[in-house]
């Protein structure tokens, strides 16, 4: 397939795609040749935002490469889009809904939504405030000492991933935990350890049907009667966080006990929400709100700051110049932070829920690769893992590298090597080694010429890779709000690129529609014939124990 002459969707949608093409056709410089003939390159592509600084000096770019990818944002209609989206327009085109994530922490009652918002998070904070006062009794009169999240997908991962992140600001009475899985090893080990008398269940579910979450609800619900809660007492023990009020009271949550969500906020968007209360419990109301100052501000560099210096439109430009010239099937996001290490995980919901698609806004399947593959792990781990196939891996991985200038432990020369480390990493996957270096080193070791002839070559590193690198002053509850509506923004800018809705997930529910037949057959035994024969044996295997 010559992805020279496909792409004609694309085209149309961005009429200078092709010259985007002509010139990565054309494309000579090397990484290295770019830094020679530039010695100010580094400052010129270095750009700050708050907290965070963009090294984006190590990208495959020119200044005529940003004037196309720049055109593009002009072809796409970017500015307009990017206005529709904080304005809250319907942005999200297959379900007809706004995604406005961006309200949750505009701070402004201005319009009907946001005075529901500003209703909410009042209720959020009285509610925060009387678990850590000790106010919130359970059903025999004792105070809440952990708080078991029970919520999946962008109920789980945003606020899993920020109580992780933030751990350095844990000062509540308070330890918040996390069920998802609808294996009961999760929730078995989660809860064997802990008072029902003092532990308190979130159910956060935007829908109130998601089969884990309700599921684990359920069995939370068990463990709190199998221990003497009277079911009348349940309602000390259960909160929920959902738009389906109805579902919810229907669980035998009370009313009042519901912080409401609404449609207009996608799942993997709404950590700024009541989904969000996880998190404000475990680290207080305070450090809760500078989280969302934190992308705040960002929203408002977004909605400002002219394209060519606007930090989650270059991250778009240069994945959109990477996946649709470079081939890059993948892109890794590596921080070099332990308390990030679930970053990763909630960046591939947020970013391949939302560009994971095959039909463009209008429903005509695409010629054109859309949403690629993000992967990651907390480094320096993985060094010591995966680095091998970035440097001498026949595949182009961009790279992301998030790392913050002072940490929050006093471990101040650790701190100073792993940030050695990450420069490290992108320092070699930018030179690389040479043949002739190779050489040179297995000479100084004193190898013989056969050993220097034989071994050389798998030595070689061919560098010229690409990456940016993303400095936090520190990591605090502030900067963290940016950095993940820096993402948040990115993903949108490539979809507005891509001409795909980044909004709805259609393909999640064939799964979900099977698994409810699947395990119907495997309650009543009986096996469609239907089913393909690799199923049927497999559900005959397990049927048979
Ligand atoms: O199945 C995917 C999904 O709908 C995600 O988009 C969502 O974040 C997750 O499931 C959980 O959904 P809910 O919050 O409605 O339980």
């Amino acid at each position: 397939m010559n992805t020279n002459t496909l792409k004609a969707e694309l085209s149309q949608h961005l009429p200078s795609f092709p010259k985007l093409q002509q010139h990565r056709q054309q494309w000579q410089s090397s990484l290295a040749e770019l830094f020679a003939d530039n010695p100010d390159r580094a400052r010129q592509m270095t750009l700050e935002m708050g907290p965070i600084l963009l090294d984006y000096s190590k990208s495959h770019l020119t200044e005529d490469t940003l004037s196309l990818l720049l055109q593009l944002t002009r072809e796409a209609g970017l500015e307009q889009a990017i206005k529709a989206l904080l304005n809250g327009e319907s942005v999200n085109n297959t379900e007809d809904r706004p995604a406005w994530h961006s309200l949750l922490r505009a701070g402004s009652s201005l319009t009907r939504e946001g005075a529901d918002v500003e209703e909410t998070q009042k209720k959020m904070a009285a509610f925060v405030e009387q678990v850590h006062s000790g106010n919130w009794k359970g059903y025999e009169n004792d105070t809440i000492t952990d708080v078991v999240n029970i919520g999946i997908g962008g109920s789980d991962l945003g606020p899993r991933m920020v109580c992780k992140a933030l751990c350095d600001y844990h000062q509540q009475p308070v330890k918040v935990h996390f069920v998802a899985n609808i294996d009961g090893a999760e929730i078995f080990h989660t809860l064997k350890n802990l008072n029902p008398k003092t532990t308190l269940f979130i159910v956060a579910s935007k829908s109130f049907t998601t089969l884990e979450t309700l599921e684990n609800a359920t069995t939370a619900r068990q463990w709190m009667l199998d221990a003497g809660c009277a079911e009348d007492q349940l309602q000390h023990h259960f909160v929920a966080i959902s738009t389906n009020l109805a579902k919810a009271t229907a669980f035998g949550i009370n009313s009042d006990n519901i912080f409401p969500m609404w449609d207009w906020v996608g799942g993997r968007y709404s950590l700024w929400s009541a989904i969000g209360l996880p998190i404000a419990l475990a680290v207080g109301w305070e450090h809760f709100q500078q989280l969302l100052a934190g992308a705040g501000a960002m929203d408002d560099h977004f909605a400002e700051a002219p394209f060519e210096a606007n930090m989650p439109v270059l991250l778009a430009l240069l994945t959109f110049w990477y996946s649709q010239c470079w081939g890059a099937q993948s892109q890794a996001v590596l921080p070099y932070c332990h308390q990030l290490q679930r970053l990763p995980d909630y960046m591939q919901q947020l970013d391949m829920e939302s560009l994971g698609k095959c039909v463009n806004r209008e429903g005509t399947p695409v010629d054109y690769p859309t949403g690629i593959a993000i992967w990651g792990t907390e480094e320096s781990n993985g060094q010591h893992s995966f680095h091998q196939l970035f440097h001498q891996g026949t595949a182009m991985i961009p790279v992301d590298f998030i790392a913050t200038l002072k940490p929050n432990h006093p471990h101040q020369g650790q701190h100073r090597q792993l940030l050695g480390c990450c420069l490290s990493q992108s320092q070699a996957l930018l030179a690389g080694k040479s043949l002739q270096r190779a050489e040179q080193e297995l000479r100084d070791e004193g190898r013989s010429e056969d050993d220097i002839q034989r071994l050389a070559s798998h030595k070689v590193i061919p560098g010229n890779r690409p990456s940016n690198t993303l400095l936090l002053d520190r990591l605090t509850p502030n900067s963290l709000g940016s950095l993940i509506a820096l993402y948040e923004h990115k993903v949108y800018v490539l979809s507005v690129l891509l001409n795909i809705n980044a909004y709805d997930q259609w393909g999640v529910e064939l799964g979900k529609q099977l698994g409810v037949q699947i395990d119907k057959a495997l309650v009543s035994g009986e096996l469609p014939d239907s089913w393909d024969s690799s199923t049927k044996g497999l559900a005959e295997r397990i049927l048979g124990g």
